[in-house]
């Protein structure tokens, strides 16, 4: 088990693995989709649901990724397949395939994040910008982001963005654990430093408060719907990086007495704090200029905050180029584990070099990425209703984003409580914890979590397909209406496809103990 440890890396302190984890969790999921899904099911009514997830589902995955992780010193796929055998072992690689997909579209936004912090310093809060289809191709009176970003995603621009993210998630992944510790130490207080100013700066300016209250007056008649019980479960499995691998790979490089129960309420606690925090700047600006967000997913952070920002009566283009800036890092450390989760399981089980499974992961990778922005992709036909790159995002962002993480949630939760026991792995997390895990972690992971994913994933599995399309079969796409259909066929055939390849394709080379108990287990 620990024979192979030292080759793989370790952390080089606590707080190193603290800051990766919390990096990792703190991403685009804590500011772009956690502020639109917190939009769009309702502000207050996303809340109860919300909360309910971090307690009963999210800090005790975590706990059981991380345990996966430390005990087993392997990455996702070995770590379950030391502890469950094979069936775990797929599950494990299903998982890592479907954070491919995710890696590409989350690496595509965050190179457009890029070209608008360019932006800041250019022609983005300036007047009168236009891009090549219509309502944007008039020249605007005022800054408008809109527009801009419009333009912006019709040039090779974003191209180039993509490819200096994917070029700086190669270079921090470069030296494993050393150079993701460098890159953390520096990126994750930093973002920390950059949401604050926001903050005061939201707050301070007047009707900033009206916001916050949006968001946190409760809404009872709102959590009626399952869409939003959806939302804030795969919201807070996203959020917390959780359902991928990500954590697990990220705690094998930690030695077997970490304390996890610890480490997992930090974590858990940085990223929503995180959250709050970026939730209440946001909303306060949507309410101190009375920004109406219209459309998807990207639209508040890329259009309405720059909205607000402009309007700023000073500080806007620093502003501008934080806030951008704040979302590159933050979406860098994100991207990172993303990307870790695969290569380290890839050099686990192949026994290549870093190098290697880095290229593995990159050469899909970047190809997909490029897919959301080159300008081809972006059809003027379609008359501002969206573009093709934005919508294949929105399509992918459905499945992979609510359906992976919340299947590969149910299916861990199953397996680790049932067939290798929640008590053992009780009983493991327990043996280095201050905080002793009670019976309630067995009965949370074994009846409830499976209980609340599984009846989360059929009841909007159910509703998917009663109604009248399916998702985005709804939207004006011309000549490619056919692809909201083939997206999901696309990703569950190519997330299964290379699971089924890494499981029964290949074996690992050394025989593999299974974790064991600690004798004094009660
Ligand atoms: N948690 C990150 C965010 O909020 C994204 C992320 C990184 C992630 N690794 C993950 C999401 C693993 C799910 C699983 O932006």
């Amino acid at each position: 088990m620990a024979e192979k440890k030292s080759n793989r890396g370790a952390w080089n302190s606590k707080l190193g693995f603290i800051l990766a984890a919390s990096g990792s969790a703190i991403g685009l999921g804590n500011i772009v989709f956690f502020s639109s899904n917190a939009y769009q099911y309702g502000g207050g009514a996303f809340y109860l649901p919300y909360f309910l997830a971090l307690f009963v589902l999210g800090i005790p995955v975590m706990i059981l990724e991380f345990g996966l992780g430390s005990t087993t010193g392997r990455a996702f796929p070995e770590a379950l397949y030391r502890t469950v055998g094979k069936k775990g072992e797929f599950i494990g690689w299903w998982a890592l395939s479907s954070a491919l997909f995710i890696t590409m579209y989350y690496v595509a936004i965050l190179g457009w994040a890029l070209g608008m912090m360019f932006g800041a310093f250019g022609s983005l809060f300036e007047a009168g910008a236009t891009a090549p289809f219509p309502p944007f191709s008039q020249p605007t009176t005022g800054p408008s982001a809109i527009t801009y970003f419009f333009n912006l995603i019709t040039t090779w621009w974003p191209l180039l963005c993509v490819l200096i993210i994917w070029g700086l998630n190669m270079l921090i992944l470069w030296k494993g654990t050393a150079t993701i510790e460098r890159a953390v130490r520096i990126f994750v207080p930093l973002m920390w430093l950059f949401m604050i100013g926001l903050i005061v700066r939201g707050l301070t300016l007047e009707g900033g408060l009206d916001g916050v209250l949006y968001l946190f007056t409760p809404d009872i008649e709102g959590i009626k719907e399952p869409t939003v019980w959806r939302g804030a479960f795969s919201q807070m499995f996203f959020s917390l990086s959780l359902g991928l691998g990500t954590m697990t790979a990220y705690a094998s490089y930690l030695p077997k007495d970490a304390d996890q129960v610890n480490n997992s309420l930090l974590v858990s606690f940085m990223n929503c704090g995180f959250e709050y925090i970026a939730g209440v700047a946001i909303f306060s600006l949507l309410f101190v200029f009375a920004l109406n967000p219209v459309g998807g997913t990207l639209s508040l952070s890329f259009f309405a905050i720059p909205q607000g920002i402009s309007a700023f009566p000073w500080g806007v283009r620093l502003f501008g180029f934080l806030f951008f800036f704040l979302l590159v890092i933050a979406g860098l450390t994100s991207s990172i584990s993303l990307i870790e989760g695969p290569a380290s399981a890839l050099i686990d089980k192949l026994r290549i070099s870093r190098a290697k499974a880095l290229s593995i992961i990159a050469i899909p990778g970047v190809i997909g990425s490029v897919c959301y922005t080159l300008p081809q992709v972006i059809d003027p036909g379609l008359n501002g209703n969206g573009t093709l790159g934005l919508s294949l995002l929105d399509v992918m962002d459905h499945w992979a984003f609510n359906y992976s993480l919340l299947t590969t949630g149910f299916v861990t939760c199953i397996l680790v409580g049932w067939v290798f026991g929640a008590a053992k792995m009780r009983a493991i997390v327990n043996e280095h914890a201050k905080i002793k895990l009670g019976v309630w972690f067995d009965i949370l992971i074994k009846f409830i979590a499976p209980i609340l994913l599984g009846g989360v994933i059929i009841w909007n599995l159910i509703s998917e397909f009663t109604g009248d399309n399916i998702y985005g079969g709804g939207v004006d796409l011309g000549a490619y209406s056919w692809i909201p259909y083939v997206i999901p066929f696309v990703w569950l055939i190519g997330a299964t496809a290379g699971a089924a390849y890494m499981t029964f394709g290949r074996s690992y080379a050394s025989p593999t103990p299974a974790p064991e108990a600690p004798s004094t287990h009660a």
